[in-house]
């Protein structure tokens, strides 16, 4: 890479602190209220110059947590490929400004050993992101999701052993239901390896985390809690008022299916776009603030397939 090509970190990124950060449950971690998700738009099917130049806006303004997974691309593992280009060509003077987390919990390889939650996928999975991404540790390890064929302490136990081996700073727990929560909360606070954060699915079209306590279970724990889809996967935004655009993951991608683009949610669309009018917001930034208007909810966890979208969903702090 010649010299002009080189990134440079913008002076002023932390001028907005103040209203960027917000602490993470009862922990010494302080997360950017907009993260930024890597489930899509970085993987091997995606530009890589369009991926960096959405992970170079998000830094220069501060959006310091990078969320990744073992299986986000496509391919598999890709995304991570990506963090690894971009922490060779970019992020290697910041890592230490950089909290990046990923998974294991869904299918990832071939055979017995490569989904669930055994601590032998664990482990292989958590060397296998590292070697992707470039890194010797990452700041967060989640468990993707709750395995109940595996006995829960081996999961548990196997996610402490990484905080351990100094693989992992902190750990996560993405989707599981609450009963299991509430163990995993007492399991890791006995092993001394508190859980961080939790992972769930939030927006005003899905408000199950809310409905069944897990937000409310985490504020009273001092637990973090992170909303992802935080737009539906962009339902909740102005992407499909006109139609579904060609370049839309409605199009392309069979996680978003033309059929949730009913008249119904056409309808709630257009009342979010006149109060967003109103409140001189778009509809993303009306569902984003409905989120963080949540008590306990420390961020918000959005995908973006453009410098635009992501700008447009920065500005929800101002
Ligand atoms: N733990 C889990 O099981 C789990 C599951 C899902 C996601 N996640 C995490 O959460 C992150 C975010 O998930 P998500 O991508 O579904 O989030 P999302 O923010 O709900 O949806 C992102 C999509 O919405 C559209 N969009 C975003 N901002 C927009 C704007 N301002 N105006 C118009 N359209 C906009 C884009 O769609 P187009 O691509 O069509 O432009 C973008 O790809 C993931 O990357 C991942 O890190 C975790």
């Amino acid at each position: 890479m010649d010299i002009q090509q080189r990134y440079f970190a913008a002076e002023g990124r932390y001028d907005r602190a103040q209203t960027l950060y917000a602490r993470c449950g009862r922990s010494g971690v302080l997360l950017p209220r907009v993260s930024l998700g890597f489930w899509h738009n970085f993987g091997g099917v995606d530009p890589y110059e369009r991926s960096r130049a959405i992970t170079h806006y998000a830094f220069d303004h501060g959006i310091t947590h990078f969320d990744l997974a073992n299986n986000y691309g496509p391919p598999y593992g890709s995304a991570e490929v990506t963090m690894g280009r971009l922490m060779d060509d970019d992020f290697r003077p910041y890592r230490d400004e950089l909290f990046i987390s990923t998974k294991a919990g869904y299918d990832m390889w071939p055979g017995p050993y490569g989904d669930h939650g055994s601590r032998k996928y664990l482990m292989a999975s958590l060397d296998q992101s590292l070697r992707r991404m470039h890194l010797d540790y990452v700041d967060l390890f989640y468990s993707h999701r709750f395995d109940p064929d595996t006995p829960v302490e081996e999961t548990l136990q196997a996610m402490v052993d990484i905080v351990r081996s100094g693989k992992a700073l902190y750990l996560g727990i993405s989707n599981w239901p609450l009963e299991p929560l509430r163990y995993a909360v007492d399991y890791l606070r006995e092993a001394k390896t508190p859980l961080l954060i939790y992972q769930g699915r939030l927006n005003m079209l899905y408000q199950k985390p809310i409905e069944e306590g897990i937000l409310e279970f985490c504020r009273e724990q001092g637990i973090g809690f992170i909303a992802y889809s935080p737009l539906a996967q962009g339902l909740l935004t102005d992407r499909y008022l006109e139609g579904i655009p060609a370049d839309s993951r409605m199009a392309k991608d069979h996680f978003l299916h033309p059929y949730s683009r009913t008249p119904k949610l056409l309808d709630y669309l257009h009342e979010l776009e006149a109060k967003g009018r109103t409140n001189g917001r778009s509809i993303a930034q009306e569902a984003l603030t409905w989120i963080l208007d949540q008590a306990g909810v420390t961020s918000v966890l959005v995908g973006a397939s453009s410098v635009a979208q992501l700008e447009n969903n920065l500005a929800v702090l101002n």
